[in-house]
């Protein structure tokens, strides 16, 4: 059975206090959950308070949103894979719609972001989804078979198993609409497809795939019963350590229970 993953992307949220008090929330707010991987994506200017507050071992792990591909050097404004090794970050999201749509990274930038952390020792989160348009035009599956090609493009089976694969409807991003259990697990399973095709049937069984769009507690239960749902990436409902608490105690419940 693969172990659930649930993941809060903080996104341009929080302050210096509020960035250490959640964290720290949701560090006891997970004390004694052993069978969900937990992790928390800070801003980087928040980093290196937060991994001191938590521990750089606790439960909760600390990722980064972003990295730039490059080693250090002059690339102004840039964060490279370096300085989050150094800061003990142990995850990084790459692909976010927010920096496909809002800012324009291309697949081909994404995928060497990708390589970058992976070349490092971080853990890339690499998110993928289609846009409403492109959903109502039938496009779905081609769109994110797409960018899983392109994203994961130049891994090995080995370095793959290390990536976790966030499916992100980017019409559910924020805005309450939540996909379908049932449209979650369709596009979960034609990527754990995909994988399987791209690499082997084994790798593809070991890979988590993790969804998310305006998860929170009330749909937690439904996603995460699908088949092929194996974790969230939470972005609204993981600002408050109450709720986001809430959704790895009912997954850890539910995965106790199969
Ligand atoms: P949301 O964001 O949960 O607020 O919809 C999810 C994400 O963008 O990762």
């Amino acid at each position: 059975m693969r172990k659930p993953f649930i993941a809060a992307n903080w996104k341009m949220n929080t302050n210096s206090k509020s960035a250490v008090e959640l964290a720290t929330g949701v560090v006891k707010a997970v004390d004694g959950i052993d069978n969900v991987d937990v992790a928390a994506c800070p801003p980087f200017v928040y980093l290196q308070s937060v991994i001191e507050a938590v521990g750089s071992d606790s439960k909760l792990a600390i990722g980064a949103q972003d990295i730039f591909y490059e080693g250090n050097g002059a690339f102004t404004g840039e964060i490279s894979a370096e300085m989050l090794t150094d800061l003990k970050v142990k995850y990084v999201i790459t692909g976010h719609s927010e920096r496909r749509h809002v800012i324009g990274e291309s697949d081909e930038l994404i995928n060497k972001k990708t390589h970058a952390a992976l070349d490092a020792g971080l853990l890339p989160i690499l998110c993928v989804g289609e846009l409403l348009e492109e959903r109502e035009s039938g496009k779905t599956n081609e769109v994110v078979s797409d960018q899983v090609k392109k994203g994961l493009a130049g891994f090995t089976a080995d370095q793959a198993l290390k990536i976790t694969i966030a499916y992100e409807p980017v019409w559910a991003i924020g805005t309450g609409k939540t996909a379908t259990s049932a449209q979650a697990q369709e596009v979960h399973a034609m990527i754990r497809e995909l994988l399987a095709q791209m690499y082997d049937a084994q790798t593809a069984d070991q890979m988590i795939i993790q969804y998310g769009g305006s998860a929170k507690p009330e749909n937690t239960k439904e996603l995460m019963s699908c088949a092929d749902v194996d974790g969230l990436l939470v972005g609204g409902a993981g600002l408050k350590a109450d709720s986001f608490g809430e959704m790895i105690k009912i997954t850890s419940e539910l995965y106790a229970s199969l």
